[in-house]
């Protein structure tokens, strides 16, 4: 096994990081519907889902520090190369920025943040302006993270069963 991506496919850490980060977006993503699946009330939910949006955040970029260290290291795409890109700097934009407009919007509201307890912002005086414009972009940007993963899903499955190539493999 190993640790650093290599040649042909991605290495231990970056698929962990990959598979974790995605199964905590989608359910980031369906918070509302999981709260009320277990019976959660909405305080208890969104004080777990500002956390984990936190944690979120760290593994980003945690992420971004492993892909910078692993640059060169994984074989280019040979298909739609460009398309690849744009889609991943579009997973990552929407990943650095649902967490930060969620951090705003909380800060906006006044009711702070707290980690597993651990105070991170202070409650404070609400700012209007600043959790209406943070909330709204949250919300937006969520909704176009499920085009975005939507897409992605495709794509992987177009590479495994239309092109036939080891892109899948390389990052399961
Ligand atoms: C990357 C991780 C995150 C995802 C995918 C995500 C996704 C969502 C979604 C889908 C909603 C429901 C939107 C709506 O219909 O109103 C929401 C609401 C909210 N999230 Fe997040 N979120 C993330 C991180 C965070 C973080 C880090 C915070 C703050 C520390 C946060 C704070 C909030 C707040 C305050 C709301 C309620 C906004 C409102 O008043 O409408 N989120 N988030
Ligand atoms: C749910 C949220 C997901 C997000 C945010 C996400 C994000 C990303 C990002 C940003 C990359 C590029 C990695 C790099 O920098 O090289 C990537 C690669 C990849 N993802 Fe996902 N992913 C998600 C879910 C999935 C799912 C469900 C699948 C499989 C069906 C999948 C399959 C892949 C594959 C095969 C690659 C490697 C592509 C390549 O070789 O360039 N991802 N993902």
């Amino acid at each position: 096994m190993s640790w650093l991506d290599s040649e042909q496919r991605y290495g231990a850490v970056s698929r962990a990081i990959h598979w974790s980060m995605a199964t905590l977006l989608l359910l980031m993503l369906g918070t509302e519907w999981l709260a009320e699946l277990v019976g959660m009330s909405e305080r208890e939910a969104m004080g777990l889902h500002k956390s984990v949006g936190v944690v979120l955040l760290g593994l980003l970029v945690l992420r971004l520090l492993w892909r910078g260290m692993n640059h060169g290291r994984l074989e280019a795409h040979a298909h739609w190369k460009w398309a690849a890109r744009l889609g991943h700097l579009a997973l990552y934009g929407a990943m650095l920025v649902i967490p930060v407009s969620g951090l705003l919007a909380a800060l906006g509201s006044g009711h702070g943040v707290e980690l597993f307890g651990l105070p991170l912002i202070a409650p404070g005086a609400e700012i209007e302006w600043l959790e209406e414009a943070a909330a709204e972009t949250h919300e937006v940007l969520a909704n176009l993270l499920w085009l975005l993963i939507g897409g992605h899903v495709a794509a992987s499955l177009a590479h495994q069963f239309w092109l036939r190539d080891h892109t899948l493999k390389r990052m399961a």
